[in-house]
């Protein structure tokens, strides 16, 4: 599996993540399970991707914009991450505030597979991104376990 196959995997799995968690009602013990799914997927993740692929781009000069492009929004995500864990999962407004960061998860995973993996299989050599996944798997573990 290369890191393209890798990354799409948790993508998948972040989609179904999101539609679950929309479907819960307010205040279920479903909805508090999902919600530490999701966010633990979220945060390592996007720490693993950061530290194994898009340390990799932000290296090459057709890759750096996107990179950082990235980053961002991995940093957006983590401040409404903070914010929803902050607030009460029983209340309207967390379902609401809930809505817009599955949005932005959607939006992020969309664009990495649409617009960035073109751009990456063409500056990262394909043997480094088979390479890639292994150490993937090592950090994101590293992360959930950290
Ligand atoms: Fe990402
Ligand atoms: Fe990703």
């Amino acid at each position: 599996m290369n890191i393209y196959e890798r990354l799409k995997k948790d993508h998948e799995t972040q989609r179904d993540l999101c539609a679950k968690l929309a479907e819960t009602e307010e205040g279920s013990s479903e909805r508090a399970e999902l919600w530490d799914s999701l966010k633990e997927e979220l945060e390592a993740h996007a720490l693993a991707e950061e530290q194994v692929f898009y340390s990799n781009m932000m290296k090459k000069t057709d890759g750096t914009e996107h990179a950082r492009h990235s980053v961002h929004e991995h940093q957006q995500m983590t401040e409404m991450i903070n914010e929803l864990d902050a607030m009460d999962q029983n209340a309207d407004i967390w379902t609401k505030k809930f809505g817009k960061l599955s949005d932005r998860v959607i939006h992020h995973v969309d664009e990495e597979e649409a617009d960035i993996f073109p751009v990456a299989r063409d500056v990262i050599a394909s043997e480094t991104a088979n390479e890639m996944t292994e150490r993937f798997n090592e950090r994101k573990k590293e992360a959930v376990s950290g």
